[in-house]
């Protein structure tokens, strides 16, 4: 599946997820998750990390629990219109050709749709922010997952499409996609209805991801799911659910790859220390399944008849 010629995102920026009343979870996030207030809006909030990124998380007003959009990074306008090439000769939904972008990040870049019609927007030259470090606090978006009711299908077109290369496999159920170094910023998970798993956010280290933990808990929120260290990708993990009802996750760690020597595995659900390797966690129970599974998103299927240009 990997073919080093692709062009491919350079990293993943973050996501905006839209729903009905998100903008008044606003504090949940400010208060107990660890993220900062960028910029605000009538019916959007747009939350900061420690970087530099313009925000990484976006709560947006709207009709459905779903993502407004992901967002992915590019180096520069060449590298975009080589994405945008390469997108189009694939025979993606590509929503107009690369321009500029007139939201509070700013810059340039395009959108395209994947075979959910989940929107993709890529972004160079984006508002920049002074670097905050802040112990215990959320630098980055580590990765998103998804469900979907055809993973080889989604797996294919994110490596045809993007250049994606596939990290592992979890059995026949989950595949782990890189653009980068870090083991995934992107997973897909078989499910029964396109929709979203959950959301990650990176702790840059151990320590501050348990304090982050103990953060929530005197808060009296505590982990739905976790403190565990998987066996993909060996990052820790703690699972909580928003108020909204999204599941959004804690780790730190997470394995870099070495693209000399890593091979893809499939890794056997079978096995519980392999999964669990602190064995803290426990498998999910099914009520964390059910969250992960998470409500329909129909996505963006009114944009399609801007497509292909
Ligand atoms: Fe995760």
């Amino acid at each position: 599946m990997t073919d080093s010629t692709k062009i491919r995102p350079g990293h993943l920026r973050g996501i905006v997820m839209r729903a009905p009343g998100i903008t008044a979870t606003r504090d949940f996030y400010l208060d107990n998750w660890g993220l900062a207030l960028a910029h605000e809006e009538d019916g959007a909030v747009w939350l900061r990390g420690t970087g530099a990124e313009p925000f990484i998380y976006g709560l947006v007003e709207g009709p459905v629990f779903g993502i407004e959009y992901v967002h992915f990074a590019m180096p520069d306008r060449a590298a975009m219109e080589a994405l945008h090439a390469q997108a189009l000769a694939e025979g993606a939904l590509v929503l107009g050709a690369p321009g500029p972008f007139h939201d509070y990040a700013g810059g340039w870049g395009f959108e395209i749709l994947d075979p959910d019609d989940r929107r993709l927007r890529f972004r160079c030259e984006a508002r920049e922010l002074p670097v905050a470090e802040d112990w215990a606090k959320p630098r980055k978006v580590s990765h998103v997952v998804l469900n979907t009711p055809d993973m080889e299908a989604l797996e294919d077109w994110y490596c045809r499409v993007l250049g994606f290369r596939v990290s592992d496999y979890s059995a026949d159920q989950m595949v782990f996609l890189r653009c980068a170094s870090d083991h995934h910023s992107i997973a897909l998970v078989r499910g029964a209805y396109p929709s979203v798993n959950h959301v990650a956010f990176e702790l840059p280290s151990l320590d501050e991801f348990m304090r982050s933990i103990g953060r929530m808990k005197q808060r009296g929120i505590v982990p739905t799911w976790g403190p565990g260290r998987h066996g993909p990708g060996n990052n820790p993990f703690a699972y909580f659910c928003s108020p909204t009802g999204f599941v959004i996750e804690f780790t730190s760690e997470l394995q870099q790859i070495d693209e000399a020597t890593h091979e893809a595995q499939v890794w056997p659900r079978d096995v519980p220390e392999a999964m669990d390797q602190w064995m803290t966690a426990g498998p999910p129970t099914s009520a964390q399944r059910a969250i992960m599974q998470g409500r329909p998103d129909p996505g963006w299927p009114e944009l399609r008849n801007r497509g292909a240009q």
